[in-house]
């Protein structure tokens, strides 16, 4: 039987992806190995845990000696690797976490895998799920391709930007295989409410303000999770060694505009007078080290490997702000506790 560990497979994007894996692939072991931070929830898999080709790992990619055992007792045939800390606010209150997780947890995934597969390079893959945002900031005009200059602005994105340069370093050095993509905003049911979405459809169900940063002209092109999880089955399957490849909504959305579509939206569903929640948006203090716009060309993967976006932005947006009034009892479960201080702390000064 093939094996496979998929890394942060308890987050958002992460749970997608091993849900398609698990119930596409009933012949391919899925080990999900994830921590459990905050960000982490097992509850996001609870309709696949019971399959006989899933294994939960509760482990930290930063543990050596631990990340050395399991891979080499598993002689996985291949890894996707998402587990990170992800959210840029949080990077600048706590950079340290960010270089930790996502510099120091990766460099140590490549040494135990690299150990672990030294006798069968050839058959094996390490594929590593990044970010458009190391790409840094663009103008009015333009778009990121797979050539862009790294470039990146924020302690997350840099931390990303120095784990992308150590996969394609492994890959020179040891002659490891190995896979990059970077993706766009993503959005869609089960992200935790501090990215953008999900914190204002939140905010909405509770009417509390909608804190838009700065002028709310930022940019951000968005993809529906489920369109990055099959981009994600493709590539693993499909891609090609050492290349990269750039995954993308085609779907720029400036906040402030896209923030008045989710009022819309929500008003609509909610059953209250058009106009209600928009009244809600609050213009705050920015993020400091703003990336104003953020746009991909897919064109690489769409040409190479057949894959587009299969839902528009607001087919996708519509499900998503159903799937978070469906479950309310997630969101009640991920909201109360120490969300609540992180709410109070993100938000006091702005
Ligand atoms: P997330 O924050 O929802 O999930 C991250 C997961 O990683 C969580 O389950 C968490 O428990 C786990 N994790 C964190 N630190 C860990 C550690 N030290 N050891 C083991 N597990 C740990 O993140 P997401 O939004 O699902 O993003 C997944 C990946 O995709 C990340 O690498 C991120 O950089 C990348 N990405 C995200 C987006 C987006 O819009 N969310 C876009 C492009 C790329
Ligand atoms: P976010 O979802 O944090 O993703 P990223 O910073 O990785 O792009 O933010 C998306 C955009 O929304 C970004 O321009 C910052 C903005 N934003 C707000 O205006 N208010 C908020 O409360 C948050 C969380 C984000």
């Amino acid at each position: 039987m093939k094996k496979i560990i998929i890394t942060g497979g308890a987050g958002f994007i992460g749970s997608h992806v091993v849900r398609r894996f698990v119930t596409r692939y009933p012949d391919v072991h899925v080990y999900n190995l994830d921590a459990l931070t905050y960000a982490g929830n097992l509850e996001n898999l609870k309709d696949i845990d019971h399959l006989p080709n899933y294994t939960f790992l509760k482990e930290n990619i930063t543990d050596v000696s631990r990340m050395q055992v399991l891979i080499s007792e598993i002689q996985p045939d291949g890894l996707i690797h998402l587990a990170a800390e992800s959210h840029v606010d949080r990077s600048i209150a706590d950079p340290m976490a960010f270089v930790k997780t996502n510099v120091i947890g990766t460099v140590n995934l490549l040494n135990a895998c690299r150990d672990a597969w030294k006798d069968r390079y050839h058959e094996t893959l390490f594929y590593h799920i990044s970010t458009d945002e190391v790409y840094g900031t663009l103008g009015d005009t333009g778009l990121f391709t797979e050539t862009t200059p790294y470039d990146p602005n924020s302690p997350y994105s840099a931390s990303k930007a120095a784990s992308d340069h150590f996969v394609r370093a492994y890959g020179e050095t040891y002659g490891l295989r190995y896979i990059v993509t970077n993706c766009s905003n993503n959005y869609g049911p089960f992200q935790f409410p501090e990215k953008l979405i999900p914190l204002f459809i939140n905010n909405i169900i509770h009417k509390k303000p909608l804190p838009v940063y700065g002028d709310g002209l930022y940019t951000r092109d968005w993809l529906y999770v489920i369109d990055h999880a099959i981009a994600i089955d493709l590539v693993y399957h499909h891609g090609k060694n050492h290349e990269t490849y750039n995954i993308g909504g085609f779907n720029e959305w400036k906040n402030i505009d896209l923030v008045r579509l989710l009022c819309k939206l929500m008003d609509k569903k909610l059953g209250r007078p058009e106009g209600t929640s928009e009244n809600l948006i609050t213009f705050v203090k920015d993020r400091p080290g703003h990336d104003r716009r953020y746009a991909i060309d897919a064109s690489k993967i769409k040409r190479e490997l057949g894959w587009e976006p299969s839902v528009t932005f607001e087919q996708g947006l519509s499900e998503t702000i159903d799937w978070y009034l469906n479950n309310t009892e997630w969101l009640q479960n991920v909201t109360s506790g120490t969300y609540q201080r992180y709410y109070e702390d993100m938000y006091k000064n702005r």
